[in-house]
């Protein structure tokens, strides 16, 4: 069994659709074993306590990025988490925190990467005049929408879109990639060649410390 720890800032949408995912069996031998905010007044910390999961605040406001990466870690390793999930957690993560769980940090990101990275990302690529945008779920590493890409999803953009019908139409894609992605890395039947997550034979296990 295999822990899952999700980090997130608000809504939680993505957040919900993973623990549907694992409740229908979709994404067969994992758990979330924790459910942390950096907002204690996130939505989707409610949420995750609403469905019994083990739901903390660890608040980031006012707090030097090192001490609040720590405390988060720290929560981290307690609940013997194996894949760190980000789900709209708007933080940055410090190199330290990253060198913690080296390939067992996944982000998604509401575009076909490297394009659009950054905040508003849906409304880069509407502003922008994209014919095409999706999303991207990566590996974290040190830089902000940067790591090696697992899985991606596109969408059109239609000419009859405006922001918010362009981002529900790409939010659907997240709920559906980032348990491809977590599937993917579970299982570990992939090479890193260079940045390509190529697929094939199980190499060794990546999950472990
Ligand atoms: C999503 O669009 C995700 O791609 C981005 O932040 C948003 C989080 O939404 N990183 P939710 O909280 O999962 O509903």
């Amino acid at each position: 069994m295999k822990n899952l720890g999700i980090l997130l800032s608000g809504r939680g949408s993505n957040f919900v659709a993973i623990a549907d995912s694992i409740a229908a069996g979709a994404i067969p031998n994992a758990r979330i074993a924790v459910v942390i905010s950096n907002r204690p007044d996130a939505p989707g910390l409610e949420t995750a306590r609403q469905r019994g999961l083990n739901a903390i605040a660890i608040p980031s406001k006012g707090k030097p990025r090192a001490e609040h990466d720590r405390e988060v870690v720290a929560a981290l390793l307690d609940n013997k988490v194996d894949l760190v999930c980000l789900a709209g957690y708007m933080r940055l993560l410090s190199p330290w925190f990253v060198q913690q769980f080296r390939a067992r940090i996944l982000n998604i990101h509401p575009s076909l990467l490297p394009s659009f990275p950054g905040l508003e990302a849906q409304q880069q690529a509407f502003a922008y005049g994209a014919k095409v945008s999706g999303c991207t779920v990566h590996f974290v590493d040190e830089e902000l929408d940067h790591g090696a890409i697992i899985v991606q999803k596109t969408v059109p953009v239609l000419d009859s879109d405006d922001e918010p019908t362009l981002a529900a139409r790409i939010l659907q894609q997240e709920h559906i990639a980032y348990t491809e992605a977590i599937n993917i890395v579970l299982e570990g039947k992939f090479n890193l060649v260079g940045r390509r997550v190529v697929k094939g034979q199980r190499s060794e296990v990546r999950l472990q410390k």
